[in-house]
This record gives C-alpha cells, structure tokens and sequence, in this order.
C-alpha cells in the first residue's frame, strides 16, 4: 500500500524541464550518467524519471513522432527514440539508480501523446514489466472524458483540465483506478499523482495510493514563479508524511529551458532561498536541468548534506511560515531529533538586517546551538530565552539554520 514506499521524499531528476519533446534513450542515458559521474548518486539522488513524448503522438507536425500508439493487443508502444524500455530501464538500474515514466489518465498526454484511458491495468503491467520504479500520471485530457468530448478530438480542451477538476469525486476516480493497479504490481514503484493542485489534492492524494501530488501549476525559472508556488504551500502542509508528500514542482536550477537551454534566470540568493524551501518543505527533489552542463555552482546547491538531510528527515514533517515580520518570513520544520531548521526567507528587495529575538514564536526555547546549514558551520550558542541573534538575509535571499538544544 501507498505508506510503504517513498518514506522520505523522492530525489532524482526529470526530463521535462530541460528537453521537453525532445527526450529521447540517449538523453536519458546520459543524464544517468551524469547523476553517477557528478557523484550526486552519493547524495540520495536517485530516480531518472522521463516525462512526456516517450511515446508515439497523435498529431506530430514533423510526423517523427508518428507512429503506431498501441500494438495489436493494446500494450502501449514507445516512440522510435525509446526503442529498447526495459534495455534503458536495466541500463539505468545497472548504474545504481531508478527509473520513471510518465502518463495521463485522459486518452492524451499534456503534449499530445498516448495517454492511458481505457488501458490503465495494462499500462501498469507494462510499466512494472519493463522494470519501472516511478510512476507520474498528469491529468491533461482527463477533462476531455468527463466532458464527453470525442478522444479523438485533440483540439477540443474541455475547461475542466485545468480549471477545478470538476466534482471530487471525479477527480479522484481516474487517479484511484491507476493507484490500485500500481498497488498490484509486483515491485515498488511511486506514484505521483500530477494535477497542478486541483480539488485540494493534498486532502485525497494519500487516498488514491499516491506517493506525492503536485500542488501547483508548473514552475518556471522566475522569480515570480518562485515565489508565488513557496507563498502558497502552508495550506497543504499538514498532509505531509512518510510516504504522503506535497510537490512543488521541480528544481529550477542548473541549465533548464525546454530543449533550447539557459542557465536558469534565477540569481544565486533566489536559487538558495529555492533549495532551501524545497528542503523545508519535505518536497520531492527533482532536478530539472541538463545533467550534462552541471556548474559547480548548481552542484554545491545540490550535494550539501546538512541541506538535504533536512529534506530527508525521516519525521517527514512540512515547514510553515511561522512568523512574518515585513518582507521576511520565517519557516520552521521539525526533525526528528528535536532539532528546528529554519529559514529566515527574504522575499523583498532589500537586505534584512535585525536582531532577531523571538525564538518562542518558532517553538526554540532553552540552550540553543545555531548551525549555518549552507556553511556547515556552528555560528552560535544562546539562550533562546533572553538573548538576540544578529541576522542579515540578502535580498531574495536565505539565512537556513538548524537551531539544536544544548544537553
Ligand atoms: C504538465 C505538467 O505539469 C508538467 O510537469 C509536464 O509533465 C507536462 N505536463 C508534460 O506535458
């Protein structure tokens, strides 16, 4: 059942963000590669999952795409850049690492390919056949079903796709049916229920046997876009746990930009402030660049432990905004042993500079020790009670301590 896998939230990577249509064996091959040879598998970076356009598309302009969407016995069939699924799956398994694969409960994916609509029991057979370790299942066309259009009218977009999901219960329903056929398999494989936040996922995506659900529509590497996903994650916060995480959206660092890639628009105080609430918020790690242009800069972001180890904490609690103190807010997890991490998040545009002394509010009493995560560094022992910590947060910017109390 659902609980039992995906303890601590995922890490890995997506191709999505970086090659959009244009993933191909290769491709995925080598960001595994890259997830090995950068060392970052050291670090608990694990899945290699393929988005969309994996398969054959019902309407490719190019025609490259075009083939063939289900063999005679309806088993779903891989476009011709994807010759070899279970050759690739073992090829990423033999690194060490897993694989994911994605699809939609609508008839179509998001970008047109075959969804799994009307074949959801062979689909997940197939997927845990060919040796399959994650799962993503986006709603895109799904509202096209329930609005009666013709599954083969890719140009009529119900409004339910992106617009409410329409009653719970048929939100529910598609992601359900996919959940418990994934449950019969006979290997883990997470689930990740993807439908942009629709209809309070957060309450129900346990529910339906997923893994993580998205709450939010896609990220892009903006500072807006940033800011206004990590502004909106307290209200889903309590449904976290081991097994039951709450997703954001992927990392937007690195090289990223739908096949044509940039280094990320994000400058590097947003790109801490960005990892550092994605760790608060116990959120799947997925990185969403091109593994083969990895900077140092991106890979210091994503291999310091005391960072991700906040991430992994096996109490799987999600951090919330405790305080608000003008443009500075202050998120606060708990870990399992006792300790609080804590962001002190500047979202203005200017420097923050105070000394800071209402450790009560963040649920920090007695002795404390306070440890820069970023630094891995002890910058401090106080009395949470009676003394100030002097703090200085750059715009946009992160101070991310662990406050540990003194035995
Ligand atoms: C919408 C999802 O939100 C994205 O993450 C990506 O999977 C695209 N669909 C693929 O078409």
């Amino acid at each position: 059942c659902g609980d039992e896998i995906a303890l601590t939230p995922p890490m890995g990577w997506n191709s999505w963000n970086c090659f959009a249509h244009e993933v191909s064996a290769e491709k995925v091959k080598s960001a595994a590669d890259a997830m090995v040879k950068s060392g970052l598998i050291n670090h608990g970076w694990t899945y290699i999952n393929i988005d969309d356009f994996w398969n054959n598309h019902r309407d490719s302009e190019d025609g490259s795409l075009r083939g063939e969407l289900r063999d005679a016995n309806g088993k779903i069939v891989p476009n011709k850049r994807f010759e070899d699924m279970k050759g690739l799956a073992d090829y990423v398994h033999g690194l060490g690492l897993k694989i994911g694969l994605y699809s939609s409960p609508g008839p179509w994916s998001c970008g047109g390919c075959a969804g799994s609509y009307g074949f959801e029991e062979l689909d997940a057979e197939t997927y845990a056949e060919w040796g399959f370790d994650y799962l993503k299942y986006d709603w895109c066309s799904y509202g096209n079903v329930i609005d009666g259009l013709p599954d083969n009218d890719p140009y009529k977009v119900s409004s339910l796709s992106y617009n409410g999901g329409g009653e719970l219960e048929t939100a529910m329903a598609p992601f359900k049916l996919m959940g418990d056929y994934i449950r019969k398999q006979s290997r883990d494989i997470v689930y990740s229920v993807c439908q942009y936040g629709m209809s309070d996922v957060w309450k129900w995506g346990g529910s339906v046997g997923g893994n993580c659900w998205r709450t939010t529509n896609d990220i892009t590497d903006t500072w807006v876009s940033v800011k206004n996903i990590a502004l909106d994650q307290d209200k889903s916060a309590p449904y976290a746990k081991p097994g039951n995480w709450n997703d954001p959206d992927m990392l937007v660092v690195g090289h990223v930009g739908w096949g044509n890639t940039h280094p990320s628009k994000l400058k590097p105080d947003e790109q801490y402030l960005h990892i550092s609430l994605w760790s608060l918020f116990a959120a799947p790690l997925l990185i969403g660049c091109d593994m083969e242009k990895l900077d140092d800069f991106t890979l210091n972001l994503l291999t310091n432990d005391e960072v991700i180890d906040v991430n992994q904490d096996p109490l799987g609690k999600q951090g919330t905004c405790l305080q608000t103190i003008g443009d500075l807010k202050i998120y606060v997890k708990e870990l399992e042993d006792g300790s609080r991490a804590v962001g002190f998040c500047n979202f203005g545009i200017e420097i923050v500079d105070m000394d800071y002394s209402d450790f009560e509010k963040l649920g920090i009493k007695g002795d404390v020790t306070v440890r820069d995560l970023w630094r891995q560094k002890d910058i401090a022992n106080l009395d949470a009670g009676s003394e100030k910590l002097a703090i200085k947060v750059p715009a946009h910017g992160v101070l991310f301590y662990k406050f540990s109390n003194r035995q």
